[in-house]
């Protein structure tokens, strides 16, 4: 069962597989493990290896090797929403593995674009994600959806025509919205939006959602593969030759193919999570710092990635898809104020390198920043943490960025802050940054200064 809480569907999941994921045999093992020592001795900077395993230091590995049966990032519909800074599914699918058991419940408060949903519901556990950003809500129902069996491509196609004869209109409840459109895009946008609107509830209507936002981002003035809002002077020089040319039939190629593909992916996942009766239940547009949830049953693992510390700013790198969506002005700017880091500290987290990297900063707005930051994202961790069962895990997958040309080990922060509360260290994994796409198409390989992220493994010690 797929719950999602602020739009209110339900839909009855038929199941996956019988057995644990099994991502080690002994002979796959061995694999891996030689691969592992071939990779430290390429890499002059790996940690040595007698000091492996104690736990303390980091442990560079690589879970794209750790987990060979995922060889792509987007596979299935792990990518039907533009999403920057996605976990890769091959770090989710180690920690659910490796520290949750079948038909146990994980959480993720920072769950983004859903992957820990979706990973959770290919290895048969239940999952309750939160996120302040209410895309979530809109990607939940489609990424793992169970009615793939209605449909078909040529019912598809008939729905697009029709949608291209609309006289319907939807027009974004933004002041703003001509500064993004030329007029006779957002003409034939408001169309066919208009008609998506009427369609009663089904997985043809979120498909075509799905590609209508899409198409609506890359048909505006907005640089589409961008994580922040913005016209640049390429997107502008590339819509005006696209409005000298055959705009419309540039549309609705990109509108048909993108619906196409979206249909071909949920298809795809369908004997994947066939009889499949665990549950993800969405959460979004609340703040993970102050949001009370309950879980029905034990609680094995959080699984998260927090914010960067030099913010994404995702609610505004959203903004156009979420007033397509039907979000409104207000609503979005609400939001846009409870975003982590950008909202003042109501209380200073202190720990042993928080204080040693204040003590070095000589900016006082930096160091109010690494007050908002640690305040928030902690006492959002704190919130899922404290629902854990005795002995089970937080995974948190963090960077270590640089405030002022001090590096901030937020792994080691995040460890010493629970230490104090009743949690174990258990281990640290260090992952180097190969081609993570934090922008869309744009592959950056070294993502504010980072050349690694790390995934502390905590492990709470009594309930
Ligand atoms: C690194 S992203 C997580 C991406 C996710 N792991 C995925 O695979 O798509 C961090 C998330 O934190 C969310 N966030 C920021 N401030 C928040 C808050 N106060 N409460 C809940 N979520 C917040 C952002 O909206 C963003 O989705």
């Amino acid at each position: 069962m797929i719950k999602n809480k602020q739009v209110g569907t339900k839909l009855k999941v038929p199941a996956i597989r019988k057995n644990k994921t099994t991502v080690y045999h002994p002979t796959e093992k061995n694999k891996i493990l030689r691969e592992q020592i071939a990779l430290w001795r390429e890499t002059p900077t790996f940690i040595s290896k007698s000091s492996r395993g104690n736990g303390k230091q980091p442990e560079l590995i690589s879970f794209r090797i750790l987990v060979p049966e995922i060889t792509d990032t987007t596979y299935l519909t792990h990518a039907l929403y533009y999403y920057p800074a996605k976990f890769i599914p091959q770090v989710v699918r180690y920690c659910l593995t490796e520290y949750s058991r079948e038909n146990s419940w994980v959480v993720d408060p920072f769950a983004g674009s859903a992957t820990v949903g979706l990973e959770a519901m290919l290895c048969r556990r239940n999952a309750i994600l939160l996120d302040l950003n209410p895309l979530l809500n809109h990607i939940v129902p489609l990424k793992m959806t169970i009615k793939q069996a209605e449909l078909n491509k040529f019912d598809l196609a008939h729905l697009l025509d029709a949608l291209r004869q609309s006289t319907l209109r939807f027009y974004p409840d933004w002041s703003n919205l001509a500064y993004w459109y030329p007029p006779e895009i957002l003409d034939v946008l408001s169309r066919y939006w208009g008609w998506q609107k009427q369609l009663p509830p089904s997985t043809y209507a979120l498909i075509i959602e799905a590609a209508l936002v899409k198409v609506s981002k890359q048909f505006s003035y907005a640089e589409h593969k961008a994580p922040k809002l913005f016209k640049s002077k390429t997107k502008l020089a590339e819509m005006e030759t696209k409005l000298g040319e055959d705009w419309k039939a540039q549309l609705d190629e990109t509108l048909y193919s993108t619906a196409f593909d979206i249909c071909a992916r949920v298809q795809q996942l369908a004997p994947l999570i066939a009889h499949c009766q665990n549950q993800v239940v969405a959460y979004g547009g609340v703040d993970s710092s102050d949001f009370h949830f309950t879980v029905e049953d034990e609680l094995d693992c959080v699984i998260t990635s927090p914010p960067y510390l030099q913010a994404q700013e995702y609610i505004r790198t959203a903004k156009l898809d979420l007033y397509w969506l039907g979000h409104s002005e207000e609503e979005i700017k609400r939001l846009g104020k409870l975003e982590i880091p950008y909202r003042k500290a109501d209380q200073i987290i202190e720990t042993p390198t928080i204080n040693s990297i204040k003590a070095r900063l000589a900016r006082i707005d930096l160091s109010n920043l690494l007050d908002a930051y640690f305040c928030y994202t902690l006492r959002a961790l704190e919130n899922t943490m404290k629902k854990l069962r005795k002995g089970g895990r937080a995974c948190v997958f963090v960077g270590n960025p640089k405030v002022d040309g001090i590096e901030v080990e937020t792994w080691r922060i995040v460890s010493e802050y629970f230490l104090d509360r009743g949690f174990a260290f258990e281990h640290v994994f260090e992952d180097r940054i190969k081609n993570r796409q934090l922008f869309g198409g744009r592959k950056n390989k070294n993502p504010d200064g980072m050349k690694s992220e790390f995934l502390v493994v905590l492990s709470k010690q009594k309930n």
